[in-house]
């Protein structure tokens, strides 16, 4: 499929394992179930690019360690080009424990290790092989790496007229400027609120007006992602809702990156912003159905038969 996903930010090894109850200020709590997985939200937005048929590649840092391997070797496995993540001497690679109660509803402990060890070598040779990518191309970038990470790779994509989305996590991170300088933005609600706070703006009120807020920054495309699955599109001043598709919550881990990523690749793809999230909100809904991240991601055809499925049941 012709158009490259180029993602830049988090690799990680993530420890999955399920709590009997979400863990609050427990002292210490007895988990099960834990599998070492490949994880990080440019690594799972790439993962699922590839789901998707695109030709995907990560830019990040990982450790000299054996964690690097955990977070690679599904990458590797699925025909990402891991080229341009580089290893950083006498760090740990970044590592998340991903705690999912029986509601699915995760939370997330995350060591940033090497993930915020950027060599200057390693930052301008990432930011030098973004502004080469042929065109089309999309870059994602996130925020579990340094701003100046973030801000050196979103110049370098703008300077060759590669369109970007941002994933605001963590929001405390996010650069003010940034905004201005992204096409679109996908953060969940509570990171829609924690970024405008940041900014000084004012944070209060609908998913609606957050959306406006921040489209009043730059992006000309806003998904607020929502607590029940769906989203609020916010483009050319038009807000739409964007329904949650019914599924059984198993597991939400990694279901930001999978709407994140089919969003990015619907748009490289030339779809308008509304089918692309749609989209993305299928994407996102059919990876909660499973314990995970990047085992959670279905092809391109589950996903669109989902999607009909639920046009189907609501008269689309
Ligand atoms: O969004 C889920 C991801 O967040 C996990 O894979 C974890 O590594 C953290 O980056």
């Amino acid at each position: 499929m012709e158009g490259t996903i180029l993602a830049l930010g988090s690799v990680n090894a993530d420890f999955q394992m399920r709590v009997e109850h979400p863990i609050g200020d427990a002292e210490m709590a007895m988990a099960h179930d834990m599998r070492r997985l490949g994880g990080g939200k440019a690594a799972n937005v790439a993962f699922l690019a590839r789901m998707l048929g695109h030709p995907a590649q990560v830019f990040g840092r990982v450790g000299d360690d054996d964690l690097a391997a955990q977070a690679l070797a599904p990458l590797r496995e699925v025909g990402v080009d891991v080229s341009g993540i580089t290893a950083a001497a006498g760090i740990p690679t970044g590592v998340a424990l991903c705690l999912v109660p029986p509601s699915g509803k995760k939370r997330i402990v995350l060591a940033t290790n090497a993930n915020d060890a950027w060599s200057d070598e390693a930052a301008t040779g990432s930011w030098r092989r973004i502004a080469a990518t042929p065109r089309p191309a999309v870059l994602v970038v996130n925020c579990e790496v340094p701003a100046a990470i973030v801000a050196g790779a979103v110049a370098a994509a703008q300077g060759s007229g590669i369109p970007v989305v941002l994933d605001p996590s963590f929001a405390g991170r996010v650069d003010g400027g940034l905004l201005a300088r992204v096409d679109a933005i996908t953060p969940n609600e509570s990171e829609a609120r924690t970024l405008l706070r940041g900014l000084g703006d004012e944070a209060d009120g609908s998913p609606e007006d957050v959306a406006r807020r921040l489209a009043a920054r730059g992006p000309r495309i806003v998904c607020v992602k929502l607590g029940d699955g769906g989203c609020l599109l916010l483009h050319e001043d038009r807000p739409i809702r964007i329904p949650p598709i019914e599924v059984e919550v198993v597991d939400t881990t990694g279901a930001g990156d999978a709407f994140t990523g089919a969003l990015a690749a619907a748009l490289l793809e030339g779809e308008p912003p509304e089918q692309a999230a749609r989209f993305a909100a299928a994407a996102s809904s059919l990876a909660v159905t499973a314990y995970g991240s990047q085992p959670s991601y279905r092809p391109r055809a589950a996903i669109e038969a989902h999607l009909r499925a639920q046009g189907a049941e609501s008269g689309r």
